[in-house]
């Protein structure tokens, strides 16, 4: 059951247009530099993020898992975040520890020098009795340096057979994030001040804002049958707009959620990002080869290096402190 679906959503996000109807980063200019720093080829895309070096801001985000398919994705995205020397998450871990046969679809990433490789849990499924065991045995499969806690209530709410439960949910992930690196990640209805505080405060280690501007997963639902995925559709809180909620809370943050290429990477960066999360404008990359992957991200970084020559930063510290100018229907939001 959970292996077609996570079939279905693979499909649906390759062939349909389940983007959120508007693309918030579009509202984020950042300002010219007439004078570049350095020179284009000395710009430094290095970062640390999570105890782990990575040679650029970008990690390729949860997708999938669970299929033979996912296999080959998985792998094609492991290979490449190697050869990149960038970070990477494999998509939820719930069908290999409900069905271990499904194990060898998520673990083939160990076989890759990844320099962050991230497993991924379902929020919910805390609420309903995963715990330490199957923590430990989802970072086990994958060698995780650290491990993204999915906050998807928009997606649940909307699938027939979705999980809509919370309670429980804090007390039962409080000690696990006191003792595992967790970090808090949405999947595209973005991340409130008030929660992500709750989630630092709890010891998460960094927040994946995820937010409206990229992938919806109420229009996945809508192209699945759920009718109410239409009505559902841009629910959410805009990724730049939920960047900005957060910044300044002393906790990481990935920039994600609608990330296209490297002008949004740098945009993210310039709002307080730490590193940007892409997840489908890599999908159909991934399903190709590892090569294709590989070939789109080194264009992405051709693009991420333009716009810090452009905005005058000779590193990723010096793009957090970017000009930028805010306007239209992200405007209205702040
Ligand atoms: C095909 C597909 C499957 C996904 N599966 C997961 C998942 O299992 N766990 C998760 O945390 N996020 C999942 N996501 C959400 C992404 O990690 C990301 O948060 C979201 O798609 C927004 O980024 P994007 O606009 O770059 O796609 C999935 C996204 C796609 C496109």
């Amino acid at each position: 059951m959970i292996e077609d679906r996570k079939l279905e959503h693979i499909k649906i996000c390759l062939d349909k247009d389940v983007n959120a109807t508007h693309n918030y980063w579009d509202d984020v200019i950042l300002k010219h530099v007439t004078i570049p720093k350095v020179d284009l080829e000395d710009i430094d895309l290095r970062t640390r993020i999570l105890d782990r070096d990575l040679e650029a801001p970008i990690i390729i985000d949860a997708m999938t898992g669970g299929h033979p398919v996912a296999k080959k994705i998985n792998e094609n995205i492991a290979k490449a975040a190697e050869e990149l020397g960038i970070g990477m998450a494999v998509g939820s871990q719930r069908s290999a520890i409900v069905n271990p046969r499904m194990e060898d679809t998520y673990s083939v990433v160990r076989e890759y020098e990844v320099p962050l490789r991230m497993g991924n849990l379902g929020a919910p499924q805390f609420a309903l009795g995963f715990g330490e065991s199957e923590l430990e045995r989802a970072m086990e499969m994958v060698d995780a340096h650290a491990m993204e806690i999915h906050f998807n209530y928009l997606q649940e709410s909307i699938q027939p057979e979705g999980d809509k439960v919370v309670s429980g949910l804090i007390e039962n992930l409080k000690p696990l994030a006191k003792k595992y690196p967790l970090v808090a990640k949405e999947t595209g209805a973005g991340f409130d001040r008030k929660s992500a505080e709750i989630l630092a405060e709890m010891g998460f280690r960094a927040i994946d804002v995820s937010g409206v501007s990229g992938t919806s997963f109420a229009a996945v639902e809508y192209y699945r049958g759920g009718k109410l995925g239409k009505l559902f559709w841009d629910w959410g809180l805009p990724s730049p707009y939920s960047l900005l909620q957060l910044k300044g809370m002393g906790v990481p943050l990935i920039g994600s959620g609608g990330i296209r290429h490297g002008l949004d990477v740098a945009r993210a960066i310039a709002l307080g990002a730490d590193a940007a999360g892409m997840a489908r404008a890599i999908l159909k990359y991934a399903t190709k080869s590892h090569t294709a992957v590989v070939e789109r991200i080194e264009e992405i970084l051709n693009e991420l290096r333009i716009a810090m020559f452009l905005s005058g930063a000779a590193n990723v510290d010096e793009m957090k402190n970017a000009g930028y100018v805010l306007r239209g229907e992200l405007r209205a939001w702040l």
